[in-house]
């Protein structure tokens, strides 16, 4: 399966992706990592794999829109199978959102529908919760809206801050993201009017 992940930071997700192929784990071919910002260590991670490293900062574009038509011409050019986002944090506008329906994922840290948008680790804390978690989910236009595929649950302890809370969040992370891939590549894993389907099943 050809897979372009794009990223905008460290690409620890990424890696776990990378791993998985080098290892024979997950049938992808990782065909290209695009950052919209440049220099980060994700770009570096991709690199030191042998995978074509892009880089379209967004700041080189007027509008979200001519931002959103460059990416998506990059991304038709490598002609993905699946697109992940893994740490990419633009908004997407409803005509890339579209565009890529129902072959792109993406991941979250928190147990979606709660926590869409940022700082999902100290508003955990700060609502006192027991649990916490991370989702993956396919990208509709609705912003950490689309429908779940997985989520992993992890136990939030008293001793907790945002940092120790979100590192055992990424180990779930790591774990959560390439079975989704491996399941979506295997044809187990599908979106179809706005729900998930698992083995031809609704989740
Ligand atoms: C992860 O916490 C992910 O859930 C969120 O952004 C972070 C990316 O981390 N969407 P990394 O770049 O994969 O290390």
């Amino acid at each position: 399966t050809r897979v372009a992940v794009l990223i905008s930071g460290s690409g620890s997700n990424l890696q776990a992706l990378i791993d998985g192929q080098q290892s024979g784990e997950l049938p992808i071919d990782i065909v290209a990592v695009i950052s919209n910002r440049p220099g980060v260590r994700g770009l570096e991670r991709a690199q030191n794999a042998g995978i074509q490293a892009i880089t379209l900062d967004h700041k080189g574009y007027d509008t979200r829109d001519a931002f959103d038509q460059a990416l998506i011409a990059q991304l038709d050019a490598l002609q993905p199978q699946l697109v992940v986002l893994a740490g990419f944090m633009r908004i997407l506008t409803p005509v890339f959102t579209t565009h890529f329906a129902g072959r792109m994922l993406n991941i979250h840290p928190s147990l979606l529908p709660k926590y869409q948008g940022l700082h999902t680790h100290q508003r955990a804390l700060d609502a006192g919760d027991a649990e916490h978690g991370v989702t993956v989910h396919f990208v509709t236009a609705e912003l950490d809206g689309g429908p779940a595929a997985i989520q992993a649950v992890v136990p939030v302890l008293a001793t907790d801050d945002a940092e120790t809370l979100a590192a055992r969040v990424q180990q779930q992370e790591h774990i959560i993201y390439p079975m989704a891939v491996r399941w979506f590549c295997e044809g187990r894993l599908a979106m179809s009017a706005n729900q998930v389907l698992l083995d031809g099943e609704p989740l």
